[in-house]
């Protein structure tokens, strides 16, 4: 899998054992953690292996400014496969999943969210009989509603078919999605993975890796006893959080730190509260 990612060996075997059981039947794995930990890293590590072993990708990658933009999540998985989603759909199917997705006049009576859900099933249906399909989606607490309710229909009917769905969900928000997903699968075929801190060693990888330097040896032993996190960011500072003075110290010893904040995990502290919670 791929080499851009340090450690996190069991997150990448699961989304592996995932992968491989696609074949078999539809499936979902969810990788959930707070903002920074590496959930995107994981989610394109899965996408990549995916389409190297020759899934069908259909991936979006809502924004927060775009949740309130209906379809605009189906939009996107369907973007690559329209002709071939849309041409086994009857009419009726393939005139509401067309107007939701705006390629057709929006004039008419009002849209049938149901018969929406019914094309996407169907769409989903035969993509998946032809190869098998993964349905990749970072953030997916940001997917808008109606994309939500549609996949939640389609989620909900999905047994045999060869459908994955990889998803990113930052915590504590919500996808309504998800609920439907982890409701609907047999808990056997519905997996979660906690993305949190990722050890010393990687983190060492991973600050050499996009900083080219080497973190201070000061800030090895404040952190032996703590994972760590990372999060790219456009300050010119990096944030060890264990205590105030300690921030300063580093800080200044490191000037080349531009780039990226980071910060050790499990002091309760309220000043580490504040800055873990502020990206
Ligand atoms: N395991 C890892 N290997 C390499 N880089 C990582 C790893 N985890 C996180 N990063 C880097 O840290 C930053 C934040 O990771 P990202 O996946 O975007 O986090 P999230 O999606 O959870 O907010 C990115 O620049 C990413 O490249
Ligand atoms: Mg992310």
């Amino acid at each position: 899998m791929s080499s851009d990612v340090v450690g996190r060996e069991a997150a990448l075997a699961s989304i592996r054992d995932f992968l491989a059981g696609v074949s078999a039947g539809a499936t979902a794995l969810v990788l959930e953690g707070e903002a920074g930990m590496g959930k995107t890293t994981l989610w394109a590590a899965g996408v990549a292996e995916a389409e190297a072993l020759g899934l069908r990708v259909l991936q979006s990658r809502p924004a927060e400014s775009e949740t309130a933009l209906s379809f605009s999540g189906v939009g996107d998985l369907l973007d690559a496969v329209l002709d071939e989603a849309l041409a086994p759909l009857p009419d009726p199917q393939r005139r509401a999943l067309s107007r939701a997705l705006v390629l057709e006049e929006d004039d008419g009576p009002t849209l049938d969210r149901r018969a929406v859900g019914v094309a996407v099933l169907g769409a989903l249906r035969s993509l998946a009989e032809a190869t098998p399909v993964l349905v990749a989606i970072d953030d997916v607490q940001w997917l808008d509603a109606a994309s939500s309710a549609a996949l939640g229909y389609a989620a909900r009917r999905l047994r045999a078919e060869r459908i994955g769905v990889l998803t990113a969900r930052r915590v504590p928000l919500e996808s309504t999605l998800l609920a439907e997903l982890s409701r609907s699968l047999p808990s056997e075929r519905y997996t979660s993975v906690q993305v949190g801190p990722v050890d010393l060693t990687a983190l060492h990888h991973v600050v050499h890796d996009h900083l080219g330097v080497a973190l201070p040896r000061p800030f090895s032993p404040r952190c032996t006893r703590r994972p760590a996190g990372i999060r790219s960011t456009r300050s010119r500072s990096f944030e060890c959080c264990s205590a105030r003075e300690s921030r300063s110290r580093q800080a200044s010893r490191c000037p080349s730190l531009s780039r990226c904040r980071i910060w050790c995990m499990g002091d309760s502290s309220p000043y580490q509260r504040r800055v873990a919670t502020s990206y």
